[in-house]
């Protein structure tokens, strides 16, 4: 039978500035979600990928002496470059300035024609070019004194001033999707992640929708409306159909309807919190609009802050205030597999997350220089050292002896998956943790070094490390989401480098599966610990 498909999407980056922290922790978020999937039996596509039209991007270009695509291209490789460098396991990375995403939109224009919600108008308000964002007269003016400094209008959002825009321009009927919206909302109510951001979507959409100036004619970077040449495709309208682009969306061929009717709808659009609206309103409001299936979830993260020592608050990173952190100084200090434990497991996905050195020193030395790197050099050494440079050779039934950590690994994969399939990394770690310290624990007990020194006990010698190296072989394998490298390299060091690639998690977890008298491998530490600097 064929695989289920899991289809999940980080947002498409603005190529108005380099891959920060923010997009980079979006990016990996999704990577971890898409490896666990793909170890639990889906046939994933993981798509992420360059929001290169609109304003904002050809400002860019522009203060860079270059043509916008000259620009853009520029810019795809520290993208590129970053994700692979973080071990992103994207199966596609769309650009919107690519031959797809151009019939794609124009294939929605017509359907949109079609679907009677669309209509052309002018437009007379103001547009936040930073957020490519409308707002209307009265959002303006209603945030009374603070958005207005010597009379400038200022975004309601981000605080930057706003371009007044008087223009002819297509319009998406959005007012008429009210009800609708609400309906879905009540009907699915996980249909946004997690719970308390629902409320915030809801609330919005029962303040009432304005209808959607969709097009712009007093600016050209963007793709061309199909009918209407003199009007280029609102950068939004076009970004968000990036989704359904990578799947086939507007191919007229057999391969691609069959693409598409197995890919659509997408299981998870992750996204931050700063784009809820325009993934939880617009763009399902856009698919219905052309009778097309909605997403069945989009999960909304938190903004990462920087956590100032001093008053102990987060604060919002940005090159002014000079607090921003670039993801290689956070690479150089933890390295690319600290990386991505660091920022999955203390900052709760969906929460801001104050984050600072000093937090990542720590995290990383407890949990992986003392705790999981030092579990697995322990129990390699011992190995080696007692057995001959090999794990012990297990008598029949070793596995459905009583103790400790068969007690806590037993259901464990099942606990850890039902947070992991809700993208809850820290509670999923905790399940994780919570066996590598009862092994750590375990060794101090049972102080194998003693037990060594009777050759009366090496049965017991032998039950002991098994124990242990099992564990390992579990914890390594529920680790491997978030840490990829380092838990292939503690699977091939104890021999279990088979299993690697696993689309069976469940069963590769079940307790009793290590290979006795196989050859391990010492190796170096594979977390140093960190000296306070
Ligand atoms: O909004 N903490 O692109 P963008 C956490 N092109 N995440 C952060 C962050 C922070 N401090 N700062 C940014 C766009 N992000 C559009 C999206 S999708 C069809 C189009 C992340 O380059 C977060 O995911 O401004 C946010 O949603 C995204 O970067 C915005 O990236
Ligand atoms: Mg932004």
């Amino acid at each position: 039978m064929a695989k289920p498909s899991f289809f999940i999407t980080t947002p498409i980056y603005y190529v108005n500035a380099k891959p920060h922290l923010g997009t980079a922790y979006s990016t990996v978020l999704c990577d971890v979600e898409a490896r666990y999937r793909r170890a639990t039996g889906y046939n994933v596509k993981f798509l992420t990928g360059m929001d290169e039209h609109g304003e904002k991007v050809a400002e860019a270009a522009a203060e860079h002496g270059m043509t916008p695509q000259e620009w853009c291209d520029s810019q795809a490789p520290f993208f590129k470059d970053l994700w692979r460098q973080l071990e992103i396991s994207n199966d596609d990375f769309i650009r919107t300035t690519e031959q797809r995403q151009h019939d794609a939109v124009q294939y929605l224009w017509e359907r949109m024609k079609e679907s009677g919600y669309l209509y052309k108008g002018s437009y007379d308000g103001w547009y936040c070019v930073p957020e490519e964002t409308y707002f209307t007269e009265t959002q303006v003016t209603k945030s009374d004194e603070e958005h207005h400094t010597e009379g400038q209008h200022l975004c309601p959002d981000c605080g930057r001033p706003l371009e007044r825009v008087q223009e002819e321009s297509y319009f998406f009927k959005l007012s008429a999707f009210q009800d609708r919206l609400l309906k879905l909302y009540d009907e699915h109510p996980d249909f946004v992640q997690p719970d308390f951001r629902m409320n915030e979507v809801r609330s919005f959409v029962e303040g009432g929708l304005q209808d959607l100036s969709v097009s712009r004619t007093s600016f050209d970077w963007g793709i061309p409306v199909p009918f209407d040449e003199k009007h280029v495709t609102y950068v939004w309208f076009d970004a968000l159909l990036n989704y359904m682009t990578a799947v086939g969306y507007g191919v007229d061929t057999p391969e691609a309807k069959a693409e598409l009717a197995y890919r659509w709808p997408a299981q998870y659009h992750v996204v931050g919190k700063d784009i809820i609206r325009f993934h939880c309103v617009i763009w399902p409001a856009m698919l219905m609009a052309i009778g097309e299936a909605l997403p069945e979830h989009v999960f909304a993260h938190g903004f990462l802050m920087v956590r100032n020592e001093e008053t102990g608050q987060g604060e919002k990173m940005s090159k002014s205030r000079g607090n921003a952190i670039a993801p290689q100084d956070v690479i150089d200090l933890l390295g690319v597999e600290g990386y991505r434990y660091y920022f999955m497991t203390d900052v709760v996905p969906g929460e801001d997350g104050a984050i600072s050195f000093s937090r990542m020193e720590q995290v990383y030395n407890a949990d992986l220089a003392n705790s999981w790197g030092n579990l697995v050099s322990r129990a390699l050494n011992m190995s080696a050292k007692y057995f001959d440079g090999k794990t012990p050779e297990l008598a029949d039934g070793w596995a459905d002896e009583k103790n400790p950590l068969r007690e806590i690994a037993q259901g464990i994969e099942g606990r850890y998956a039902e947070h992991m399939d809700k993208l809850e990394y820290v509670q999923a770690k905790d399940e994780v943790m919570e066996l590598v310290h009862a092994a750590n624990h375990y060794v101090e007990d049972m102080a194998p070094w003693t037990v060594a020194k009777d050759f009366t006990r090496i049965g017991e010698l032998a039950h002991i490390i098994a124990n242990l190296l099992e564990s390992i072989r579990i914890c390594a394998h529920l680790l491997a989401p978030f840490m990829p490298e380092t838990s292939a390299e503690v699977l091939r060091r104890m021999g279990a480098g088979d299993e690697v690639d696993t689309t069976d998690l469940a069963s590769v977890c079940e307790w009793g599966r290590l290979a006795g008298g196989v050859e391990v491998t010492k190796g170096d530490a594979l977390f140093p610990r960190l000296q306070k600097k």
